[in-house]
């Protein structure tokens, strides 16, 4: 790994806890926080590339706001608008996992710039970052809306050489999706795969160069290789 020269971070999953909504959740209905969150989770995934897939770009708020709709309908739960605002901001307050901090800071410190590339708008990225006091650790906020598509396009992949200055050779993505790192590693990027569920990798022709469990894992790794 030695020529790599900067790093781009997939965002929610990999740097920020997306099951940080968990506890927002219970609050409004009590026992279903973890439910509401991984079914959310799983169609705002959905949503993006199906929305991707029909040509009819949204951003990642309504993209958001539209999965929780629709995970408050099939577990049968109420959703009045105060409610579906409450929990859609929850998203724009999530929190770093406990690794992330000083993953990062170790990182910088040896002179790696870093950059977020993200399914987020512009506004939402720049909020979680900017609400978890983390804007000291980036140099470049990549959002997909720069090409109205999302990941995994490889338009949104290639706004990264151009905003990282580098070519794809020589920046390191770093993702816990693994259908993310499977696509980066398509497009040509080194993909460092962070495995926090202990998961089984994406049958889809593309590997992670290397996986690790965690970012503490992940700057051990890459320090050590650069020498
Ligand atoms: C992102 C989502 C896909 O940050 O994790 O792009």
């Amino acid at each position: 790994m030695k020529n790599i020269q900067g790093i781009v971070f997939d965002l929610y999953g990999t740097l920020y806890d997306v099951h940080s909504v968990v506890q927002a959740c219970e609050e409004v209905y009590p026992g279903q926080g973890d439910a509401i969150s991984r079914l959310w989770r799983q169609k705002q995934l959905e949503y993006t590339w199906l929305r991707s897939l029909m040509g009819r770009y949204v951003n990642f708020e309504k993209a958001t706001e539209d999965a929780l709709r629709f995970t408050c309908a099939q577990l049968g739960l109420p959703l009045d608008n105060e409610t579906h605002q409450r929990l859609s901001d929850a998203y724009l307050h999530l929190n770093p996992y406990s690794d992330t901090p000083d993953a990062l800071r170790r990182l910088k410190a040896a002179g790696l710039p870093l950059g977020i590339i993200s399914n987020g708008s512009h506004g939402s990225i720049e909020q979680v970052v900017t609400n978890s006091q983390m804007s000291w650790a980036f140099d470049q906020l990549i959002s997909v809306e720069e090409v109205q598509v999302f990941k995994p396009d490889s338009r949104v992949y290639s706004l990264a050489e151009k905003r990282m200055g580098f070519p794809k050779e020589n920046i390191l993505f770093v993702s816990s999706n693994a259908w993310d790192a499977s696509a980066a590693s398509n497009f040509g990027f080194p993909v460092c795969w962070i495995n926090r569920q202990n998961g089984a990798f994406d049958e889809l022709d593309a590997k992670p160069t290397h996986t690790v469990r965690n970012l503490t894992e992940m700057a051990d790794w890459l320090l050590s290789s650069l020498g």
